[in-house]
């Protein structure tokens, strides 16, 4: 080893070492790089107490970051549910629909909201399709478990048809059978065309992205179909974290 290549590692020791001195001394306001992390213990929410409900509105795409960021909505998954295929896969999912499982915490949002949200979240009116989908595996679901869920979901698709009679509600009021989770790429799809939050969140491995918390809600932002003022909050904190020098974004 000569003298000058002695020196570059000496130079290079150096280097490394001074760059690594604010991480030692400021722990409170060091930056983290946009690497993989594990989960902080708050985005774990207690499971107990959670409930589940499965609702088919077209595109599961779409309909995962529906109810993404709602208050009380913990978790989503996006499957297939509805028909008798076994093992259904997207490419072959037989007479099942597409399907958002939500994974809700009742304490903070309950069932009745819930099919708010799914009636006014698509147009249940619409033969065979939803939008520019078209086919039965758009079609409009309500899944119920037991009869106070069943009484509910008649009652919402009642009041919904009286808003106008010269059209059908065709939802389908079924009792909830399997449920097949889809592919990993089809979960969290909206957040995972925008590879700057993923970033912002630590790139998370897809096991932890698809039961991420901060990643439901952000999957529902980044197609901006949050609650308006939920859409606004979400854009000042990520305002904020940008403009601070960009560590990593843990909860919302
Ligand atoms: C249906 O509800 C019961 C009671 O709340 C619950 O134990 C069960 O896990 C639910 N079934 C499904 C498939 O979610």
């Amino acid at each position: 080893m000569g003298v000058s290549e002695r020196n570059n590692n000496y130079h290079y020791i150096i280097s490394l070492f001074i760059f690594l001195i604010p991480f030692f001394l400021d722990n409170a306001h060091c930056i983290r790089f946009p690497d993989r992390v594990t989960q902080p213990a708050r985005d774990q929410p207690d499971q107990q107490h959670l409930q589940t409900a499965v609702f088919a509105l077209g595109s599961f795409w779409r309909s995962e970051a529906v109810f993404g960021c709602l208050p009380g909505v913990v978790r989503t998954t996006v499957g297939y549910s509805g028909g008798s295929k076994p093992n259904p896969e997207y490419r072959s999912f037989g007479d099942h629909a597409e399907s958002v499982q939500v994974e809700y915490d009742p304490r903070l949002i309950n069932f009745r909201k819930l099919l708010d949200i799914f009636w006014s979240s698509h147009d249940p009116r619409q033969v065979y399709g939803q939008g520019p989908d078209v086919g039965n595996q758009y079609r409009s679901i309500i899944f119920v478990n037991g009869t106070e869920e069943s009484r509910m979901a008649s009652v919402s698709k009642e009041q919904e048809q009286t808003r106008s009679r010269s059209s059908i509600v065709t939802t389908q009021i079924l009792q909830l059978g399997t449920f097949h989770p889809a592919e990993p790429e089809h979960q969290k799809f909206e957040l995972k065309q925008n590879t700057f939050l993923l970033q912002l969140i630590g790139n998370l491995p897809e096991e932890e992205l698809e039961r991420s918390n901060l990643a439901t809600k952000l999957n529902g932002y980044v197609a901006e179909l949050c609650p308006p003022n939920i859409q606004k909050q979400i854009d000042a904190k990520i305002n904020e974290i940008i403009k601070k020098g960009w560590p990593i974004l843990r909860e919302l």
